[in-house]
């Protein structure tokens, strides 16, 4: 297959098929080829002017409560969009499979769609929230909104942020002067304790991490391989860029996460 290096993908798959249980850590790059931008690699178009570390803060919603929301929103509706590719797939397929051996493939994703999930894996954490539940943004009450699925019109429209045509947060119905908000963590937010702790039992336990399309720069999750080096797993990235991770893997994959993983099971 073009650009996969071979050797590297015989030695991930040596390393791979003696592994009852697998960690596999994603982030955005998992996403790209569904057509969901990265972070780091779309400073552009909406991107261009503010940063998800400008846009997703507490402070810049409290402080431009519709802005932010219309920002989510957005995402939110392309996420929902899009469709897992084989890449996704193949993660489903192979946890399916070494769950029937009595082994395990645990999904910890830093994601906040649900591609994973709707290519037929199950996630054992989602360490910064998902989109598509929310919550009051005062009192923390969980809300039954629903998000619409998006017309053509809204999709298409990848607005600048200037020109948005900003929607106003729904009210919370719990204490009435709260707007709603995603179960995303937001910049300055921790992360969920449950997530943090499923996720580092994890790695702890796993015989190899597979670390799928992140930059490995935002902790904690960028920790997670180190944990899992520390306990004994061998390391795997799949990645097109090299990342602060890469010099201290066992296997660098320098390739897709939509072209790799179907080779890899
Ligand atoms: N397959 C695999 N990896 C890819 C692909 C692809 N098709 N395309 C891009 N990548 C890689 C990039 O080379 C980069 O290393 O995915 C990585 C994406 O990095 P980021 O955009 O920084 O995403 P991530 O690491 O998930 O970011 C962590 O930062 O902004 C926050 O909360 C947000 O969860 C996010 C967190």
């Amino acid at each position: 297959m073009r650009n996969i290096p071979h050797s590297a993908i015989q030695e991930a798959k040596a390393i791979l098929q003696d592994a009852h249980r697998i960690a596999v850590l994603t982030g955005a790059g998992m996403s790209a080829e569904s057509g969901v931008p990265t972070y780091r690699d779309a400073q552009t178009g909406l991107w261009e002017k503010y940063s998800p570390e400008q846009l997703a803060t507490r402070e810049a919603m409290s402080n431009q409560p519709e802005l932010v929301w219309s920002w989510i929103l957005h995402q939110a509706r392309v996420m929902r969009s899009v469709q897992p590719h084989e890449g996704h797939k193949a993660l489903g397929r192979w946890q399916k499979q070494l769950d029937a051996n009595g082994g395990a493939l645990e999904i910890v994703t830093q994601n906040i769609d649900d591609l994973h999930e709707r290519a037929g894996a199950e996630v054992l954490a989602h360490l910064h929230g998902t989109t598509f539940t929310f919550r009051c943004f005062e009192c923390d009450a969980p809300s039954d909104y629903v998000l619409e699925d998006a017309t053509e019109e809204q999709l298409e429209a990848r607005p600048e942020l200037d020109q948005m045509v900003l929607e106003e947060p729904p009210a919370c119905h719990s204490c009435s002067h709260g707007f709603i908000r995603p179960d995303i963590v937001m910049f300055g937010e921790l992360l969920p304790q449950q997530a943090m702790d499923d996720a580092l039992e994890a790695v702890r336990t796993a015989d190899v991490a597979l670390v799928v399309g992140t930059s490995n720069i935002v902790q904690p999750a960028a920790s997670l391989p180190i944990a899992a080096s520390a306990a004994g797993a061998k390391v795997i990235e799949v990645n097109p860029n090299v990342t602060p991770l890469t010099e201290d893997v066992d296997v660098y994959i320098n390739g897709t996460a939509r072209n790799v993983l179907p080779e890899l099971h």
